[in-house]
């Protein structure tokens, strides 16, 4: 009998030092997969960043901003290249979780062009030209950093201001836009293939770590917030090819969305990087800036 024992513990031994292992990644590594700024390479340095000159752009800003808490912020400011259904908009722009600001210059300058609008890409903490380290909390004192500079600087003080969020940027655009909707300067929330919590993404993002998914320090409840953003028209842009956030994230967040005016399109071809890059993605921006943002001033 004793043998039998011997052989029974060692398994179990065995897969519960496996389980505290994985389980000590997942709660210290956890960071970097859900904040892999290192991606592509060299993205987390200044060297890395694109200029917005690449993309044949000379009138903007490549600024640094303090946060209260003492870190600096890469940003570019992105004039308005033409006027258009959004001249006195600035656009608020959030990436996702790889990369920085300078990948995301042709947004910007698509949107710039399309609606004649500015654009404020911000740069999270521990990206691109960054200092610092990201986590919930910081990016959402960035973000606030960000709407604050909107505001409170000499060109854009009197614009109006629509919220862009790409992804985990979409998380943080919805907490901004829930706690500063009452300004009454916010017009707008576009979200782009963005998911419910961090916690749902685990068994699909990180399948081994579906039973552990408790230990997950980084929350990114968008599903409990966004129900409280009811003075903001919001578009919802699903990429329906979504390999990375399953495209049912999207759909709960449609389903819960309290706010008067929502607006709900799809992209059949669009998978979680290249959904922007598909047909009709500007035209369903432009659509809802005219018929939900401007249109209801
Ligand atoms: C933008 O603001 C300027 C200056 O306040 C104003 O003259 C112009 O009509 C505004 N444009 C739009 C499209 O609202
Ligand atoms: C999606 O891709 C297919 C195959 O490449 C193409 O035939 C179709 O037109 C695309 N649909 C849209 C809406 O872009
Ligand atoms: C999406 O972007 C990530 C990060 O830049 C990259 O690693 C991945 O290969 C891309 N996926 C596709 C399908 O393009």
């Amino acid at each position: 009998m004793a043998g039998y024992w011997s052989y029974l513990r060692l398994p179990v031994m065995a897969s519960s030092s496996i389980a505290a292992l994985a389980s000590g990644l997942l709660y210290f590594k956890q960071n970097d997969l859900i904040y892999p700024r290192y991606l592509p390479a060299g993205s987390n340095t200044e060297e890395g960043v694109p200029l917005p000159t690449q993309f044949g752009i000379s009138d903007y800003e490549d600024l640094r901003i303090a946060t209260p808490d003492k870190e600096t912020l890469g940003a570019f400011f992105i004039r308005a290249p033409n006027r258009g259904i959004a001249s006195n908009v600035t656009i608020l722009m959030f990436h996702g979780n790889a990369g920085n600001i300078g990948h995301r210059v042709p947004i910007a300058k698509y949107l710039g062009e399309n609606l004649g609008c500015n654009c404020l890409m911000l740069e999270y903490r521990g990206y691109g030209a960054s200092t610092g380290t990201p986590d919930e909390k910081g990016l959402m004192i960035d973000a606030q950093t960000g709407l604050d500079w909107i505001r409170t600087s000499k060109e854009t003080k009197d614009n109006k201001i629509v919220v862009y969020g790409q992804s985990i940027g979409g998380a943080v655009a919805i907490q901004l836009v829930a706690k500063n909707q009452d300004a009454g300067d916010v017009i707008g929330l576009i979200l782009e293939n963005t998911f419910t919590s961090i916690r749902k993404m685990i068994p699909s993002a990180f399948p081994p770590a579906k039973y552990i998914a408790w230990l997950c320090h980084q929350y990114w409840p968008s599903e409990d917030i966004l129900p409280q953003i009811t003075k903001v028209p919001i578009l919802f842009i699903s990429g329906l090819k979504d390999e990375i956030v399953p495209p049912q994230h999207m759909k709960d967040l449609f389903a819960v969305c309290q706010a008067k005016r929502k607006i709900w399109r799809t992209i059949p071809n669009g998978s979680h990087n290249d959904t922007v890059a598909e047909q009709d993605y500007f035209k369903y921006i432009y659509d809802f800036m005219e018929d939900e943002v401007l249109g209801n001033q």
